[in-house]
């Protein structure tokens, strides 16, 4: 089997039975904030899109690129569809010319020509990925592949259990906004950031614990930030609370609990790989690469400076009504969400400036009020949440009609927030939902899970708790850490304290638990 690693979270799997091609992703995401590093645009894409099967794990940006699949992939590929609730994915790759599709079943294994083995596992949450993420595994002559992508599933059993695998491809580094946007001070900023590294290098340690597989691949991530007012996002400035650590980062954290299996692929590197051994070919130095990386941002920086002027050219339409275009859509939704609406619990504000983010004068200022089902002008109230964004940026959004605004607006990190008390998911879950078929899907997610009786207890220390985590279904048995009186979940790092049951990290989400023998 031969894997070519084209970038971020992309790769192409070649085997005598067919190649697979997986999230390309070339162009700038999320109003042209994120980039891929390193610069993958300069491969050979005609020959790497000439493939027999494409997988497009989930609709984010950074792993759905609509240009560059229309542009390069072949229409003759078959696309690996995950089982997702909605139809959403589908709809996007038959508008971009992709006719061929299997439907693969959610953690079942399908036999394809060749004997080239597939299963996709599809997690279907409204807060994983876009609602949806998936992970790929494969199989051909005895070589077995996991491309857990950033998927977080809560243990990897299904996968184990389907014998040895030898490459375990999967996400180490950050892939949000927070802590950066939250307008905190510096040394709180630093503290959650730091923080966030750790819990997300910890995640990683206990996926890779989970598989054992032969070979470890750190791919999607980190991003690049080319734009001016986003550099500083970037991990060249030996920053501790910095969350996009790079491959080199990870290499040597690893290495620090005793891993020495990690294999970096530069966009173009090649391992060939068998049951018995990796031997990979890279383009250039991995090590002089990553020494030099300054330097690579501040060249590719220049290199795209003309596609991010573009994009910000297009963002504009200031003849938009945003407070009545914002009322026409989300009301209607305020009125069906139940879960959500209930979950935000009070008024989110929307600051809009007059520049592409949060700097600049404010000129607009607009509530979501859930509880009383409106979007109104800013009242001079207490909210729960401030966003502060560019005007423009909401404008576009509007324009193109955008149903998921965490795969777009917050995704680019182009805002500041400040929030009173926890941070509250049902917030983020919301503004990924503005249409109808979303909105039905996360309440009708939630109705479920929050009836369904979670009947098992697991001793943790002195503590019988829940055996699955309040947030979402984490075994606690494997997952769940205590230290006195706090329970972690190490899945995401929520944190609860037992005495109360309380959530200590958002809002809702109690756990059941009790003192072992009180
Ligand atoms: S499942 Fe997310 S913190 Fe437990």
């Amino acid at each position: 089997m031969r894997i070519t690693g084209t970038g971020h979270a992309s790769m192409r799997i070649d085997t005598s039975a067919g190649s697979i091609l997986c999230d390309p992703w070339v162009n700038p995401a999320y109003f042209a904030s994120w980039f891929p590093f390193p610069d993958n645009s300069q491969l050979d894409w005609e020959t790497l899109g000439d493939v027999d099967y494409l997988y497009v794990s989930h609709l984010h940006r950074d792993h759905f690129d609509a240009q560059h699949l229309k542009q390069f992939i072949s229409k003759k590929a078959t696309v690996l569809l995950p089982e997702y609730p909605t139809s959403q994915l589908e709809d996007e790759l038959r508008e971009l010319g992709f006719t061929k599709f299997f439907k693969t079943v959610s953690n079942q294994v399908h036999e394809l020509d060749g004997g080239l083995k597939i299963m996709i596992q599809a997690l279907t949450s409204p807060t994983d990925g876009p609602i949806g993420d998936s992970s790929l595994w494969v199989e051909h002559d005895g070589v077995r592949v996991l491309n857990q992508n950033d998927a977080r599933p809560t243990d990897l059993t299904t996968f184990a259990e389907l014998g040895h695998v030898h490459a375990h491809m999967l996400q180490f580094s950050g892939a949000i906004w927070y802590p950066m946007v939250y307008e905190l001070p510096e040394g709180a900023k630093t503290a959650f950031g730091k923080q966030k590294r750790d819990r997300q290098f910890d995640r990683t340690w206990r996926y890779i614990d989970d598989l054992k597989a032969d070979h470890v691949f750190p791919i999607a991530g980190p991003p690049c930030f080319l734009d001016d007012t986003l550099w500083q996002f970037n991990d060249i400035f030996g920053d501790e609370g910095n969350i996009f650590p790079d491959q080199s980062v990870f290499l040597s954290e690893y290495a620090k609990v005793g891993g020495t299996n990690g294999i970096v692929l530069l966009p173009g590197s090649v391992t060939e790989l068998s049951e018995k051994a990796a031997t990979t070919e890279h383009p250039t130095d991995v090590d002089e690469y990553f020494k030099n990386k300054k330097q690579h941002l501040e060249e590719m920086r220049d290199r795209k400076a003309p596609i991010i002027a573009a994009e910000k050219a297009s963002w504009r339409h200031p003849e938009i009504d945003v407070l009545g275009e914002l009322k026409k859509r989300i009301e209607p939704l305020l009125e069906e969400s139940i879960y959500m609406a209930n979950g935000v619990g009070g008024p989110v504000r929307f600051d809009l400036t007059d520049s592409d983010g949060p700097d600049g004068e404010v000129v607009e200022s607009i509530v979501v009020d859930f509880p009383g089902k409106q979007v109104r002008p800013y009242a001079d109230e207490k909210v729960r949440y401030r966003f502060k964004t560019g005007r423009a940026l909401i404008e576009h959004l509007i324009h193109i009609d955008e149903g998921d605004w965490v795969n777009s607006l917050f995704l680019s990190c182009r805002f500041s927030a400040a929030r009173i008390g926890q941070y509250n998911e049902f917030v983020y879950a919301f503004f990924k939902c503005l249409s109808e078929e979303r909105l039905q899907y996360a309440e009708g997610w939630y109705d479920e899970h929050e009836r369904a009786v979670e009947a098992e207890d697991t001793q943790l220390g002195d503590w019988t708790v829940q055996r699955r985590c309040p947030h979402l279904k984490a075994d606690l048995s494997r997952f769940g850490i205590v230290d006195g009186n706090v329970l972690t979940c190490q899945l995401h790092g929520w944190k609860f304290d037992l005495p109360t049951g309380k959530c200590l990290t958002s809002v809702g989400h109690k756990i059941r638990a009790d003192k072992t023998g009180s």
